[in-house]
């Protein structure tokens, strides 16, 4: 027994000394100590030992055991440096490696546009007010004085969710939400998305961006849209640049007029630019209807108004040289890098 007790101390021994990670190690220990293991077994039979030879058996077991114990502390203690040191080695951070760049994103053309147009009009004292772009049909058609079978609605085909509720066609409903809600004086702007049921080309997308503009107030005159919006086309386009009114219709306002500006390509002769007119359109406007003041409860006799839309893509292609709306919808970043 005792040569059986020396033998586990040789194999234990020669096994741990080889011993390559602490899995093996924690093995080892199993194999040799725990409940069920080699040195457990053998003084399991100690029973058959004489009554002399039992301390001395007895004695050389717990030697072999703290021996072994000692053994696998000692280099599960040196494998855990080792791997602790492999790792510190494996993360090592290399300072002198060049940092990665991160690249800044920046404004889209619209939104340079955008920016510029509302700073005017705030600087004007006008306020920025929101609508809902899924409105209803009483904002966008009925109370601006476009009734159903109104031959005004063939030229705003929109997108209908019901019979009643649609992708507004236009910015000017924020005007009877404005109204509804606040007494004169009233001095707002209202950019936001609007959609038509067109098809994509070069010059058209089912959806695509208006400012709206409205004011009311006692005693407000066509002099003083003109006077307001030649004031803000100056300072978007320049001061040198040449403005006229031209009349027109829209259902919402009365008198109607289109704004254009000279073309700057030709000076007023015609070119291709400004197809052969001499003049680029850039705004609808008007003294606000009287109907529509009264449908939202402002007295048309008390107050008066004027109003004006305008479309933000045009104003952007022509500033940037854009020839394809479909570019700004894109968003490819080889394009909108250039801005
Ligand atoms: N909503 C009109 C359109 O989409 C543009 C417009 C014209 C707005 C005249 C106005 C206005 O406020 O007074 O064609």
């Amino acid at each position: 027994m005792k040569e059986q007790i020396k033998q586990i101390r040789q194999v234990a021994e020669e096994a741990i000394a080889a011993a390559q990670s602490e899995q093996e190690i924690e093995a080892l220990r199993i194999r040799f100590l725990g409940k069920k293991g080699e040195l457990t077994a053998i003084l399991k039979q100690m029973g058959g030992v004489s009554p002399e030879e039992r301390p001395i058996i007895g004695q050389l077991a717990n030697e072999v055991r703290s021996y072994i114990e000692e053994q696998i502390s000692t280099i599960s203690a040196s494998l855990k440096a080792q791997s602790a040191a492999k790792k510190l080695e494996s993360e090592k951070i290399d300072v002198t490696i060049p940092g990665r760049a991160t690249t800044l994103g920046q404004k889209h053309p619209l939104n340079i546009v955008l920016d510029e147009i509302k700073e005017i009009f705030l600087g004007m004292g006008f306020d920025v007010a929101e609508g809902p772009e899924v409105e209803l049909d009483y904002y966008n058609f009925e109370a601006l004085n476009i009734p159903k079978d109104h031959p005004a609605r063939d030229t705003q085909d929109t997108f209908y969710i019901t019979e009643n509720i649609l992708l507004r066609t236009q910015t000017s409903p924020v005007q009877v939400r404005v109204m509804e809600k606040q007494k004169p004086p009233i001095r707002v702007i209202s950019p936001g998305r609007v959609y038509r049921s067109d098809a994509v080309d070069a010059t058209h997308s089912p959806v695509f961006h208006q400012i709206e503009g409205l004011v009311v107030d006692k005693g407000i005159t066509m002099g003083d849209l003109k006077g307001t919006l030649e004031d803000f086309a100056k300072r978007l386009y320049g001061d040198d640049s040449v403005f006229r009114f031209r009349p027109h219709h829209f259902p919402f306002t009365e008198p109607s007029a289109e704004m254009d500006t000279m073309c700057f390509n030709c000076q007023g002769k015609g070119c291709r630019l400004c197809k052969g007119e001499g003049w680029i359109e850039i705004l609808g406007c008007g003294m606000v209807h009287p109907k529509v003041l009264a449908n939202c409860g402002i007295d048309p006799e008390e107050y008066s108004g004027f109003a004006f839309g305008l479309g933000l893509e045009r104003i952007v292609m022509r500033r940037f040289g854009i020839d394809d709306m479909r570019l700004l919808f894109e968003n490819d970043i080889r394009f909108l890098n250039q801005f």
